[in-house]
């Protein structure tokens, strides 16, 4: 059922509008903060994250405090009407804190120390810095914990990269014999016999190193579930004040996406993290007007990172804390988002289930390396910007569709994106050696449901699937326990489940399982795998339909990359290979248990094939579009709260688009509070949002 989730502080009655600010960069300037309070009010600014590198502004040298300026920017943001989202300062460092304690710095793989530098150059293990943090987050804490402002605790920033120094080496050890209690385990799930790497001692073993190991994949893995359980550790010690003395205040850390690939950042297993978050937050950037992609296909990649985004936390609404109003400084070409495109983005993020809009920056710095990222606030300092006043109405409208804020997007589809999947899939030395493509394997499945508007969740194989109608899972080539038997209850129980090529190869240490492919997931789908072929790039073969009525409509589609030749045990054949030695063998099959199908793609198939063979499941299933027809450049997404619905019609074209609305509905346009039935027309990068009644 559709719900409404509570805003994350009582104090919080809409939409978040606003952003970074980093007065502590301006505090020379006393006139332009006070500026800065009248454009916020000006710009519809309602939220602002601050402290975020500030620690040497209110720590200046060891022990001595200076919050002074904390407090002043604190009270006049609450006089203001602005809610404060405070951060803990320790995503940099000052130079002090270096000098004194080296061992803060980061190790580099290569195992050289880092100079100090830059920011997000610190040791997660070191208990000098532990205990700096902490101690200073606690002094917010107490100083803070009644203010007015506060609404949300930032920990940190962007936490990600990894640390190899001695402290780290010794938590690595300490955390494997946690895990495998003994070295014979370890050597087992290392499969250490090869090139006679076992261990006979626990301190033989190190971190992953360009000039040492690398090769040994049960090593990589677990190298890097430590790196997220480590940057997790540091963040409980950086929260335990927080919980302490402000347990009323949610607790965050924003989460980033990987450019221009537009996926999530693969550091660190988010879909662990989430679990330690109140509310999942991240910094969305991507390329808008590139001359590589059109907006309308970035736009589809963008919508599949902020479903799965949505999901790490079982759909609750999460917030974009970062995003640009104009351009960035660090894409490779650093593109304006042409007119409309900052208010289609904002939207489309909304759509997708954020709560807020909020920048990076609120005003552009005057040194540095980010003083030509984009800002609200512009070196001219005043509002008569074109970016300035489409901020400005972007505030507007978030009042104007604030009913939207806590509703939720209700997906009957799930497809499967695991980020411990994606590492093992990189480091296997296998297929297309360097170019596998699972994130893009997923969003091409994606495709064909987002151009219908049907929502999506991305979950990773651990999340409940029960309450789904189709689950899909691309490229499932690690199977940790207990998915397979979950998959299969789904399945007895009347869901749908569709696999592909390059399933159920490896258990969750890398390990391949024997007896034959997919595994633990060869009941379920009814067939065995025999082997995999990779094609070059302007190889093909073909995929026939036996009876074309189950193709909905082709009979032959193209399949590319990747083709497995395998054998139905009781699975149905439903098409088979065209070319080559596997012609003949089956390429799609429908294996039924209990109520519901198995489905398993043996190849990477075309577009054309997904659209066709998802529209087939979604007719079976009853899965049904918000509207019909809907034009290739446009997005249709809904938010509901199980009495109204909300539905974000967008065009990522710069030309206009017509959509019609289903006969017999009649929806309340919310920009211009008229009703609307039968054609809309959409102007160039146009959005509507529109109510109507469940
Ligand atoms: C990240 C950081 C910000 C800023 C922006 C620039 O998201 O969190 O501090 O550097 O990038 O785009
Ligand atoms: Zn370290």
């Amino acid at each position: 059922m559709a719900k409404k989730y509570p805003t994350i502080h009582k104090s919080v009655k809409g939409f978040m509008h606003g952003g970074d600010y980093n007065p502590d960069q301006w505090l020379r300037y006393p006139d332009i903060l006070e500026e800065d309070l009248r454009l916020m009010k000006l710009a519809k600014c309602n939220t602002f994250s601050i402290n975020i590198f500030s620690w040497a502004a209110i720590e200046p040298e060891e022990g001595n405090y200076s919050f002074e300026w904390l407090d002043k920017i604190m009270d006049d943001l609450a006089e203001n009407g602005s809610h404060v989202i405070l951060a803990t300062p320790s995503g940099s460092r000052p130079a002090w804190l270096s000098q004194k304690y080296p061992e803060v710095l980061r190790v580099e793989s290569n195992r050289v120390r880092n100079l100090h530098g830059l920011r997000h150059n610190h040791c997660f293990t070191s208990p000098v810095y532990r205990e700096k943090t902490a101690a200073l987050n606690r002094m917010l804490a107490e100083r803070y914990k009644d203010h007015p402002a506060l609404i949300m605790w930032h920990v940190s920033n962007e936490y990600g990269g990894e640390c190899h120094c001695d402290l780290c080496q010794d938590a690595f050890r300490s955390w494997l014999k946690q895990k495998y209690k003994t070295l014979d385990h370890l050597n087992h799930a290392w499969w250490t016999g090869f090139w006679s790497h076992t261990f006979t001692d626990w301190d033989q073993i190190e971190s992953p190193a360009p000039h040492g190991e690398y090769q040994v994949h049960g090593h990589n893995l677990d190298w890097k579930r430590f790196v997220t359980d480590q940057t997790i550790d540091f963040y409980k010690n950086e929260i335990v004040p927080l919980r302490e003395i402000t347990p009323d205040i949610p607790v965050t850390t924003n989460f980033m996406g990987d450019y221009p690939k537009m996926g999530p950042y693969l550091g660190l297993n988010y879909q662990r993290f989430a679990q330690e978050v109140d509310v999942v937050t991240w910094d969305s950037y991507p390329a808008w007007h590139s001359s590589y992609q059109e907006n309308w296909e970035l736009a589809r990649d963008v919508a599949f990172v902020h479903d799965l985004f949505r999901s790490l936390k079982g759909g609750q609404p999460f917030l974009i804390l970062e995003s640009t109003p104009s351009l960035v400084n660090w894409h490779t070409i650093n593109r304006a988002k042409r007119p409309g495109m900052h208010m289609l983005s904002s939207m489309q993020s909304i759509a997708h289930g954020s709560d807020s809009v909020m920048y990076f920056q609120w005003r552009k710095g005057r040194g540095a390396s980010e003083k030509f990222h984009g800002a609200v606030v512009d070196h001219a300092g005043h509002e008569h910007t074109r970016v300035f006043r489409e901020v400005t109405e972007v505030g507007h409208v978030l009042e104007k569709i604030q009913d939207v804020v806590g509703t939720a997007v209700q997906a009957e589809v799930a497809i499967i994106y695991d980020w411990e999947n994606q590492w093992a899939i990189d480091d296997a030395q296998a297929l297309k050696r360097e170019n596998k493509e699972y994130i893009k394997t997923c969003q091409q499945h994606y495709q064909a449901f987002w151009k219908k508007g049907v929502p999506v969740d991305i979950i990773s194989m651990d999340q409940d699937v029960s309450d789904y109608k189709l689950v899909i899972a691309p490229m499932l080539y690690m199977v940790r326990p207990g998915v397979a038997e979950r998959i299969e209850q789904f399945v007895e129980d009347g869901g749908t489940f569709v696999a592909t090529y390059w399933s159920g190869i490896v258990d969750e240490n890398d390990l391949c399982f024997l007896g034959g492919f997919p595994g633990p997931l060869r009941n379920v789908l009814g067939i065995w795998v025999e082997e995999i072929d990779s094609l070059y790039e302007t190889q093909f073969n073909e995929v026939q339909f036996i009876d074309t009525e189950t193709a909905n409509g082709a009979a032959v589609y193209a399949a590319r990359d990747y083709c497995e030749v395998i054998h139905a045990e009781q699975a149905e054949v439903l098409a088979e290979f065209r070319h080559d030695f596997y012609k003949g063998s089956p390429a799609v099959t429908k294996n039924r248990i209990g109520s519901g199908s198995a489905y398993y793609l043996a190849s990477r198939n075309s577009a054309k094939f997904q659209d066709d063979f998802y529209q087939r499941l979604m007719d079976e299933l009853g899965i049904l579009p918000p509207l019909l027809d809907i034009p290739k450049k446009v997005s249709v997404q809904k938010r509901s709260d199980g009495v109204h619905d909300y539905l974000f019609v967008m065009n990522f074209d710069d030309s206009a688009q017509q959509i019609e609305l289903i006969e017999g509905q009649t929806h309340t346009n919310l920009l211009t509070d008229q009703e609307m039935s039968g054609k809309i027309e959409l102007e160039g990068y146009g959005v509507v949002v529109l109510k109507s009644s469940q």
